[in-house]
């Protein structure tokens, strides 16, 4: 099974899940917060900045794109709310919020 990292902050919190699973919710049903609001790639708020296998992840999407820019996109961000899993990955999440 694909193994996720996040990191958040210094701490950083890794689980597993099913192949083409949503990185977002994954990673909220095991209560690791990365920033959501709309789930449909439109308000941005769960930006993620991929640090390793992101070929592991689905292809970037025309929401993206749109969402982020293509400059911001080339850099590693994507949206957790877009993005399934087929492999092992570690992301950030680049402006946490501390709740
Ligand atoms: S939660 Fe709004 S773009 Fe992902």
């Amino acid at each position: 099974m694909p193994q996720v990292a996040v990191k958040i902050g210094p701490q950083e919190k890794s689980f597993e899940c099913q192949e083409g699973e949503n990185l977002l919710y994954e990673a909220i049903s095991r209560s690791i917060m990365i920033p959501f609001n709309c789930t449909s790639g439109r308000c941005g708020s769960c930006r993620i900045r991929v640090l390793e296998g992101a070929e592991k992840l689905s292809e970037v999407g025309d929401r993206e794109i749109l969402r982020l820019g293509e400059e911001q996109v080339e850099k590693g961000f994507r949206l957790g709310c877009q993005t399934y899993v087929y492999g092992d990955v570690r992301v950030e999440v680049p402006q946490p919020r501390l709740y």
